[in-house]
């Protein structure tokens, strides 16, 4: 009786435990390694992208999901804990604080050199970078971070429409919504949108510079008082993003403007940085002029497979065909400017 119940008892443990052996294997039994990833928030949906770009690219590849710091570093880096404890195989993050690097490396060096992508938030520390051969980046193209593009395409707007200066003082009365100033691409885009427009010999005259934390919300709020304030004496709206365009596009519509795209009565042209599928529609319709690609899904794909590369202990950039930017050892995905003339190479992008 007591043997008979004892089998029992070890068969349904046998039978279990090659249940959950089944779990998170590839199809011929082998058991995909982890990869954990995580973004900052997912408030913010240009970091969604990415992590949605992750988990399609790592199909096959890697068992992972994307955890959401929820904007606190103390949250994250209990995350990444228990991601090494899982057993992770590489980590790829963007931190929601660039300055918690060292302590996040550290982390990954102490669960026995597990290798880490950076991504999105780029650290800046060189050398705390170079301290540890296990760890990259993959970002967008550094300098002014897309900004001399979307400066460049608010410049043949300008000159493209004499109607835009609309008190013909021969200045652009603008607003400049700024990104996260703890961001590393804040201050970068902020100057370099300014120096793009004032190079190709157009006079900025500000009438509000603030930032909009990259939020939608934050952004509207602000344009709310600013529309109120200078109404149709607003030439250009220039956004660091394109949550905080539109933002901004939800609060002068709200006051009027731009409904009817550019046949509107009032018309203020809209500019933002990352040409996200929500913002396509937005210039398509003409109720903004246009943004700046910032590539996601390239970026996902290229962290994924530089993750699996590092994991097979293979040279990080086996098999692919870009270049890793010394001292900020990082892979840059180039931008590209998005108007309504070339809006399918955003869409392709996104794979519509
Ligand atoms: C930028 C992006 C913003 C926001 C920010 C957050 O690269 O353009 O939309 O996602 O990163 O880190
Ligand atoms: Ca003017």
């Amino acid at each position: 009786m007591h043997i008979k119940k004892l089998f029992i008892v070890l068969a349904i443990v046998c039978f279990s435990a090659s249940l959950s052996f089944a779990n998170g294997t590839q199809e011929g039994g082998e058991e995909l390694p982890i990869l954990g990833a995580g973004i900052y928030s997912a408030t913010d949906n240009f970091n969604s992208f990415i992590g949605k770009a992750i988990v399609k690219a790592s199909n096959g590849v890697f068992d992972t999901n994307i955890d959401d710091g929820q904007f606190d570093q103390a949250n994250q880096n209990n995350q990444i804990d228990t991601m090494l404890a899982k057993g992770a195989s590489c980590i790829a993050i963007s931190l929601v604080d660039i300055t918690a690097a060292g302590n996040v490396i550290q982390k990954c060096k102490d669960a026995g050199d597990i290798p880490i992508i950076f991504f999105n938030k780029e650290v800046t520390d060189q050398e705390l970078l170079a301290s540890y051969g296990k760890c990259y980046q993959v970002t967008s193209t550094g300098g002014t971070y897309g900004a001399d593009i979307q400066g460049q395409l608010v410049a043949e707007y300008w000159m493209a429409h004499p109607e835009a200066d609309k008190n013909s003082d021969g200045k652009m009365q603008i607003i400049n919504l700024m990104g996260d100033p703890g961001h590393t691409a804040s201050m970068p885009r902020s100057n370099g949108v300014k120096d793009a427009i004032t190079s190709a010999g157009i006079e900025l005259d500000i009438l509000e510079e603030d930032t909009g934390m990259w939020d939608t919300a934050k952004a509207k709020e602000k344009m709310d008082a600013w529309i109120s304030k200078f109404g149709n004496e607003i030439e250009f709206i220039i956004c660091a993003n394109d949550a905080m365009a539109l933002g901004s596009l939800a609060s002068i519509e709200a006051a009027g403007f731009n409904i009817s795209g550019t046949d509107s009565e009032k018309y203020i042209p809209v500019i933002g940085i990352d040409a996200l599928p929500e913002m396509l529609s937005k210039i398509e319709s003409g109720e903004v002029m246009g943004s700046v690609l910032q590539d996601a899904t390239t970026q996902g794909t290229t962290i994924v497979k530089m993750a699996s590369n590092l994991v097979a202990g293979k040279d990080v950039l086996d098999g692919m065909s870009v270049e890793l930017e010394a001292g900020a050892k990082a892979v840059r995905v180039p931008y590209t400017g998005i108007t309504k003339e070339n809006i399918s190479t955003a869409e392709e992008c996104y794979g519509n």
